[in-house]
């Protein structure tokens, strides 16, 4: 048994502390969080301990692995601790939000034989598996576009905003990863353009909720990326890859399977309202599968630092409203 201890018990530490309850080879021992009466209501029943001092899950012997979930600016501090307590550890996307904690913590980690998996888990979506499978294959012959939009059902609230780094760091970064690893090649060209259309008042200075970036890749092929923190029809995730040989399209996830044919129109069921969760608990597994046969874990701290560097340009971009070169 893998016994975690649970770092933030918001909407993604919810999410996985019952996937960890939930999983044959894995137990919650530990949930930590500075608003303790939040760590106690998602672990009290799951029989997880809720210490009040952080350095309390750090001296707990009974600790095989750790889970951090917590808000984004305090990633790469626990990362540090976990190294340094020599525990394999599942980390949330992005790394940091500081560029330069990021750095330092990839360059420390060099430092450690400590498995850090980064939960890039739209990796681990089927459909997005089979896509891959499929290009590898040659199935669709030389990629030539890549088209992806991303939109939220709702606006997350402000104060998870504000600490999240942005939206090309916090939401983009997930196609950041998605992308290279999907078509083999690592993006020599970024550029992003965006907007407050939604609610200017629910947006932290700097950032947009409107984006649309174009990665070039060095063979020539082309991407976009659509996102929006608001969909008034649901989440609504979409792939296209298009190449020399034919198109590979996902679809997104359907609230109701059925559709409808009325004297009026055809009524088919509309998008969710929230992100498929199914992926958390397959990367989930996936880590504790690596972890337990002493494999490398994917994706890792460089995955994550590769998406982050990329997520930087785009940044960079968007500010200077210029196209920025990535050096690899
Ligand atoms: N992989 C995904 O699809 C996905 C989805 C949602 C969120 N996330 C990531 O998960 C992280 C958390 O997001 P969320 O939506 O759960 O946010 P949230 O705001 O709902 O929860 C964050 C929790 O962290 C706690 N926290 C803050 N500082 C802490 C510290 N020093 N130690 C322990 N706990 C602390 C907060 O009190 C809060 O309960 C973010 O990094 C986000 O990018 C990933």
């Amino acid at each position: 048994m893998m016994r975690f201890a649970l770092f933030g018990a918001g909407r993604a530490g919810t999410i996985h502390a019952n996937n960890i309850a939930a999983h044959p080879a894995a137990e919650l021992g530990y949930i930590f969080d500075v608003d303790q009466a939040a760590a106690r209501r998602l672990g009290a029943p799951l029989g997880a301990r809720c210490p009040q001092r952080q350095e309390d899950v750090w001296q707990a012997e009974d600790v095989d692995a750790v889970l951090i979930a917590s808000s984004t600016d305090t990633h790469a501090d626990l990362l540090r601790q976990a190294m340094q307590a020599g525990k394999p550890t599942y980390c949330e996307k992005p790394i940091d939000l500081d560029v330069e904690k990021v750095r330092a913590v990839v360059a420390e980690a060099a430092g450690y034989d400590v498995p850090i998996f980064i939960g890039f888990r739209r990796r681990f979506a089927s459909e997005f598996q089979q896509m891959r499978a499929r290009i590898q294959e040659g199935a669709v012959g030389q990629v030539e576009s890549v088209r992806i939009v991303a939109r939220d059902f709702e606006p997350t609230a402000l104060t998870y905003l504000e600490r999240s780094g942005g939206l090309l760091r916090d939401k983009m970064v997930h196609y950041f990863d998605l992308v290279p690893w999907m078509v083999s090649e690592r993006p020599a060209e970024v550029y992003a353009a965006g907007s407050c259309l939604i609610d200017p008042a629910n947006v932290p200075a700097g950032d947009v909720d409107t984006a649309v970036v174009l990665l070039r890749f060095p063979s020539g092929a082309l991407c976009t990326i659509e996102n929006s923190r608001r969909s008034v029809y649901g989440c609504d995730d979409r792939i296209e890859v298009f190449g020399s040989e034919g198109l590979l399209q996902s679809s997104p996830a359907r609230s109701h399977p059925l559709v409808h044919f009325t004297q009026t129109g055809i009524v088919q069921g509309g998008f969710t309202q929230s992100y498929s969760e199914e992926s958390f608990a397959t990367a989930l597994d996936a880590f504790i599968r690596a972890v337990e046969a002493g494999a490398a874990v994917s994706p890792s701290l460089q995955d994550g630092y590769q998406a982050q560097l990329i997520a930087e340009a785009a940044v960079e971009s968007l500010r200077s409203n210029r196209p920025v070169e990535l050096q690899w």
